[in-house]
């Protein structure tokens, strides 16, 4: 690990944090800095190994903001313990990387960056989901490959998405916006597949749906699925945000695939193991007609064998939050968590985290996933 790879804010900061890459914008550093921590920022362009995180917080370091490539566990959160350690922040909303249950044991606090990333992901889906129906990305190869001769009835024919269904896996935060963007954009409707069911988004659908009758209009209908299997069979595109957990890996499969309709279209933005990308392979080849549009991978950035020669396939890397303002936000959120667990401040337990970007945020750290679980002290609003 070479030193030149590294920028120190603030050398005389009493707090120790490392940072594992460099992140967007400049408010974080200034709220770690006002903080009173010494921030030391990896800058160098390769992934730093476990050994070199190891290395880099010694005996002395305070908190760390890490990402989603990294694995947290056991290990990590014991080195970051026995440096005197309080605080992990991951950039990223996702926490599949980290070993929660470990850090809870060796008393640090975990936080997340949620929120902030919800249009901007909910925005890629959007766009994946009318690039792989309007097949953007077979039409744009054959122009740039000096194909295009001459404009044909048939040429590149898709699916149009006004008042066909889609399937949404995991109605959370993202789901919802996604959900949302379909259903008041082009007019679809919405089954979805989730632990519970979202009376909120439901009651939207409703209220819109007077709005379209008011106008003459045909109605959307949103309604929950009792399994996933009954949304793969009806749904002309599903797109999928549950997050990553035992449950939820290879929740797509050979078998389910099967159930989908031949020239449904299937989007990933959460995490690429809720896919067995093999068995969307060995599909997308047999069904030219279904088209899959992924942002994320099972084992990124490398990609299973034939899945970057399939036509019927568009493939982004893991860009769904990479809007400067989402990635900006998402960098402040984490520095809020260290800064406000480093302070003693209360965990946030309000959905309302844009306030956290505002130039008088709120005293506490923003989003603590183990918060209860270290009996951790929760916002109570003044006033
Ligand atoms: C996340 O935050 O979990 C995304 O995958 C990266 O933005």
């Amino acid at each position: 690990m070479n030193s030149d790879n590294w920028r120190i804010a603030n050398p005389d900061g009493k707090k120790r944090i490392i940072v594992t890459r460099d992140l967007p914008g400049d408010r974080w550093v200034d709220i770690l800095v006002a903080a009173g921590c010494r921030v030391e920022i990896f800058t160098g362009t390769a992934d730093l190994s476990p050994d070199e995180i190891r290395q880099r917080m010694g005996s002395r370091c305070d908190g760390v903001i890490g990402q989603l490539v990294e694995a947290w566990n056991e290990s990590l959160f014991q080195a970051l313990q026995g440096a005197g350690g309080k605080v992990y922040s991951n950039y990223a909303v996702g926490f599949n990387n980290i070993d929660l249950a470990a850090a809870t044991r060796r008393g640090i606090a975990v936080g997340n960056t949620p929120g902030v990333l919800t249009g901007a992901t909910a925005e890629l889906a959007v766009a994946l989901t009318l690039a792989a129906a309007r097949r953007i990305g077979e039409a744009e190869r054959y122009l740039r490959a000096g194909k295009w001769e001459r404009w044909l009835p048939h040429l590149f024919l898709g699916t149009q998405l006004r008042g066909k269904t889609v399937g949404i896996i995991g109605a959370g935060r993202i789901g919802t916006a996604y959900a949302r963007m379909m259903m008041e954009g082009h007019k679809t409707d919405i089954i979805y597949y989730s632990l519970h069911p979202k009376p909120a988004l439901e009651e939207l659908a409703a209220a819109y749906s007077r709005f379209l009758a008011a106008r003459r209009e045909p109605p959307v209908v949103c309604r929950r699925a009792e399994a996933v299997e009954d949304l793969l069979r009806e749904a002309d595109c599903v797109s999928i945000h549950t997050p990553l957990d035992d449950s939820t890996r290879h929740l797509i499969n050979a078998e389910r695939l099967a159930l989908m309709k031949p020239d449904a279209v299937l989007v990933n933005t959460s995490r690429g193991a809720v896919i067995d990308e093999a068995a969307l392979v060995d599909h997308c080849r047999r069904h030219p007609q279904f088209r899959a549009a992924l942002d994320v991978y099972e084992d990124e950035p490398a990609l299973v064998p034939g899945l970057a020669d399939l036509e019927n396939v568009v493939l982004v890397p893991h860009i769904g939050s990479a809007t400067r303002w989402a990635r900006e936000g998402m960098a402040i959120l984490a520095a809020c968590n260290v800064a406000g667990v480093l302070a003693g401040r209360p965990a946030w337990n309000r959905p309302d985290i844009d306030a956290f970007l505002e130039a008088d945020p709120p005293p506490a750290a923003p989003s603590i996933l183990n918060a209860e679980a270290l009996n951790l002290p929760l916002f109570k609003a003044t006033g």
